[in-house]
């Protein structure tokens, strides 16, 4: 049987340093646990849009669809600011999306005991959170049409549609019941059913896939206001959280600060199953490009290492080599060890992107 391939898309602004982490990771891995990777790089983002005039190319998003999982660091920087919105950065991160129908984004915010601190959140308000946010991804008001702006009378209007059918909503709601049952059985749906008909058939549609097939999971519906404000109040109520594309952009970025740590924070975008049973996958942090601290040695790479880790358990179906990942890194923060987005009071000087992943390689041989 041949090794399972990795596209690796470094991207832009930190995504490069990130990543060149997480390749020793990928070859700790083949070296000492014989799990080897087929790995290939490409561009994305402004990189891409710089030698090609195209933020993906044609081969690039080929080659996406033929591997078993895509890592992607990050897109976009101040450079691209002025570009055509057809062309910028972002867009090809959304058609890989949208390409591969990635509609499942699993992005989980879980507060690391060493780092509880760091939250702006009281500390018992934080710790030992570990929810799940299940965003849908490739469709709502993202991509639905009409879209533009377009002049009335001597004014421009700006339209976007947020447009989801009955199977889309399904879907997404079935991974985020599969996922609770492995986890503490409970799914909140959010929507603005008050004011969307997008909203109505959302809670409708959850609730019928919940009681035809998944009545043994807890399930709660709020809307996606009420939801940023019980976030923020006392987020230990939720264990997984279902939700569209826009609501989840801007309630996974909620999630994601209230561990106190932006850069630690890993996905994993999933839609249907391929002929060899995986599903399609793209594996990306949450953080973004962080062109103010780019090429300076100062990224943290925690969240593109868990990203990896993700990819070993929702991919290849090794969720006992991601646990072990997952304890180096908290090995490595328990230690004390800090990248410069960490740094509190205490005055402990920062360790750099590089150091940072040869003491999680170390980490894990100490596994062993
Ligand atoms: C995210 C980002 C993207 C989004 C951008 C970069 C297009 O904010 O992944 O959350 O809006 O989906
Ligand atoms: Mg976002």
């Amino acid at each position: 049987m041949s090794n399972p391939s990795l596209l690796i898309l470094p991207g832009d602004g930190i995504g490069p340093e990130v990543m060149a982490e997480v390749r020793k990771i990928i070859g700790w891995y083949g070296d000492k646990r014989g799990l080897v990777f087929d790995v290939s790089e490409d561009l994305v983002g402004g990189c891409a849009y710089d030698k090609h005039g195209t933020p993906l190319h044609d081969d690039t998003m080929a080659k996406a669809q033929e591997v078993d999982a895509v890592l992607l660091g990050a897109v976009g920087g101040p450079k691209y600011d002025n570009l055509d919105f057809s062309v910028k950065p972002e867009r090809g991160l959304l058609r890989l999306r949208k390409e591969m129908d990635l509609y499942a984004n699993l992005r989980p915010a879980q507060c690391f005991d060493a780092l509880s601190d760091f939250s702006s959140l009281k500390k018992d308000v934080v710790a030992g959170l570990d929810i799940m946010i299940v965003r849908e991804l490739t469709s709502g008001v993202y991509f639905g049409e009409p879209r533009g702006i377009i002049k009335e009378g001597n004014e421009r209007v700006g339209i976007n549609t947020q447009r989801y059918t009955e199977s889309e909503i399904a879907r997404v709601a079935r991974s985020a019941f599969e996922l609770a049952r492995k986890r503490n059985n409970k799914v909140c749906s959010m929507e603005k059913a008050n004011v969307m008909e997008s909203g109505i058939l959302w809670r409708d549609v959850v609730t019928e896939v919940h009681q035809a097939e998944y009545s043994d999971v807890e399930l709660s519906h709020m809307y996606a206001d009420a939801g940023a404000m019980q976030l923020t109040r006392w987020p230990k109520q939720f264990d997984v959280i279902v939700t569209d594309n826009l609501f989840g952009d801007l309630l996974s970025d909620l999630a994601a600060m209230l561990t106190g740590s932006l850069g630690m924070l890993p996905s994993a975008s999933l839609g249907a199953p391929m002929e060899n049973g995986r599903p399609k996958a793209l594996y990306e942090p949450v953080h973004g490009s962080a062109p103010d601290i780019a090429g300076q040695g100062k990224a943290n790479p925690i969240a593109c290492i868990l990203s990896f880790a993700m990819a070993l358990r929702y991919s290849f179906d090794k969720g006992d080599e991601a646990d072990r990942l997952e304890k180096a890194v908290e090995k490595v923060l328990a230690d004390g060890l800090r990248t410069a987005d960490l740094l509190g009071a205490e005055g402990v000087s920062p360790v750099s992107t590089s150091e940072m992943g040869d003491a999680i390689v170390a980490a894990l041989d100490a596994t062993l």
